[in-house]
C-alpha cells in the first residue's frame, strides 16, 4: 500500500506497477542518474581540488553492457528517465553508444527518456551524434561569462569551448536547453543578471542552483552561501519575474522572465529542499547505488553484476536501497555529515 504524504506531488503518486521503487514515505522513483565517469576536463573550485581527486579504479568502472543491464532492470521497476552525469559524461569514449543503448530500453511509458548534464566542452564534436543516438535533453553548466573568471573558477581557460558547446547543442536541435549556474559569494554573484540575459538571448532556460556542501575541499559555508531568496531579489532588480506554479518532482521553482516566453529557475536545494517530492536514485561510475546525493551508505551493485546474480537479485538490491531512503538530506540537522565522495564521484 502506498502511504500518501501531504508533501508529495501528484507526479510521484502515479500508480506504480508491481515491485516498483517506492520508499517508506510513498515516493515513487522514476529518475535514475548514472555517472559515466568520475573524470572531468575542468576543476571547478566548488567541486574538485586543483590536483583532482583520487580517481576511481579503472577496473571498477561499469562497462556499457553492465550499464545497459542496470538500466533495463531499473526500467522494469518503473524508472522512466535516465540522466547521464559525471564527472564529465562526454569524457567516456563510447558515450554515444551508451546513449543509443539506453534510449532503446523500453520502460513503462515507452522508451527511456535519456538526458545529460555536461560541461559542454565536447559538444561541438558530439552534439549531432548524441541527438541522432536518441539523447532528448541537455543541461549545461556555466557559472560565469567572463573568460578570466572562468579560468579561475574552473582552473581551465575554456569559456569559448563552453559557448561553442551551447551553440552546438542548439544547432543539433536540443530543446529545451537548460543552463545551470551555481552563484558563489565574491566569485560570480555580481553576474546573475548577465547570466540571465545571456540565457534569454539564446532561448535557453537558466537555473540557479544553491551551492551544496559537496565540494572535495569541504570549504562550503552556510553563511557565505548565496540563498535562493537573494538570487530572486537580485534578478528582480532587472527583470519582472512571475512565478509559474506546479513544480511537480522538478526541483526548480520557475518564473516567467518579463512576461515570457523566457523562464528562469531557482533550485534552492539547501534552503527549500524538495526532498518530499524526490524521485531520484543514483548510480556511481563504479556501480554503487545511492538513494540520495547525501546518502551515507551505498548499495554494491558492482559486486552483484560481477558475480553470478540474476536480474531479480539486482532488482531486489535496488528495492532495498530505496527502502532505506531517508525523508530528507538533513543539511540543516545538527550532526549533518558531508558525504565522503565529492559531487564529481557521485554524479549531479
Ligand atoms: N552545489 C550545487 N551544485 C553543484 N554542482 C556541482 N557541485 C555543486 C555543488 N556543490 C552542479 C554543477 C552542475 C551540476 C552537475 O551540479 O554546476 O551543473
Ligand atoms: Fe567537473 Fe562538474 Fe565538478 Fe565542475 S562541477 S569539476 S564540471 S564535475
Amino acid at each position: 500500500m502506498l502511504r500518501s504524504s501531504p508533501s508529495l506531488d501528484s507526479a510521484s503518486k502515479r500508480v506504480p506497477h508491481r515491485g516498483a521503487l517506492v520508499d517508506r514515505f510513498g515516493r515513487v522513483h522514476r529518475d535514475l542518474r548514472i555517472s559515466l565517469t568520475d573524470r572531468c576536463s575542468l576543476r571547478c573550485t566548488y567541486c574538485m581540488p586543483a590536483e583532482g581527486v583520487p580517481w576511481l579504479a579503472k577496473g571498477n568502472i561499469l562497462t556499457t553492457d553492465e550499464l545497459e543491464r542496470v538500466a533495463r532492470v531499473a526500467a522494469s521497476l518503473g524508472i522512466t528517465e535516465v540522466r547521464l552525469t559525471g564527472g564529465e559524461p562526454l569524457l567516456r569514449p563510447d558515450v554515444v553508444d551508451v546513449v543509443r543503448r539506453m534510449a532503446r530500453i523500453e520502460g513503462e511509458q515507452g522508451p527511456l527518456e535519456v538526458s545529460m548534464t555536461t560541461n559542454a566542452l565536447r559538444l561541438p564534436q558530439l552534439a549531432g551524434e548524441l541527438a541522432a543516438a536518441g539523447l532528448a535533453r541537455v543541461n549545461i553548466s556555466i557559472d560565469t561569462l567572463r573568460p578570466e573568471r572562468f579560468a579561475e573558477l574552473t582552473r581551465r581557460d575554456r569559456l569559448d569551448d563552453v559557448l561553442d558547446g551551447i551553440d552546438a547543442a542548439r544547432t543539433a536541435g536540443f530543446d529545451p536547453i537548460k543552463l545551470n549556474a551555481v552563484p558563489m559569494r565574491g566569485v560570480n554573484d555580481d553576474e546573475l543578471v548577465d547570466l540571465l540575459r545571456f540565457a534569454v538571448a539564446r532561448g535557453a532556460e537558466l537555473r540557479f542552483i544553491e551551492q551544496m556542501p559537496l565540494d572535495a575541499g569541504h570549504v562550503w559555508s552556510r553563511v557565505e552561501m548565496v540563498r535562493g531568496e537573494e538570487i530572486l531579489k537580485r534578478l528582480s532588480a532587472a527583470f519582472r519575474l512571475t512565478p509559474i506554479g506546479e513544480r511537480g518532482a522538478a526541483p526548480a521553482e520557475r518564473f516567467l522572465v518579463d512576461d515570457g516566453p523566457a523562464t528562469v529557475g531557482v533550485i534552492a536545494s539547501v534552503t527549500a529542499p524538495f526532498c518530499g517530492a524526490c524521485d531520484r536514485v543514483r548510480l556511481t561510475a563504479d556501480g554503487q547505488l545511492r538513494n540520495c546525493l547525501f546518502a551515507r551508505e551505498e548499495s554494491d551493485l558492482l559486486a552483484l553484476l560481477r558475480g553470478d546474480a540474476d536480474d531479480d537479485a539486482i532488482a531486489e538490491l535496488m528495492r532495498r536501497c530505496i527502502t532505506g531512503k531517508r525523508a530528507g538530506h538533513g543539511i540543516d540537522d545538527e550532526g549533518f555529515l558531508q558525504p565522503d565522495r565529492p559531487m564529481s564521484a557521485i554524479g549531479g
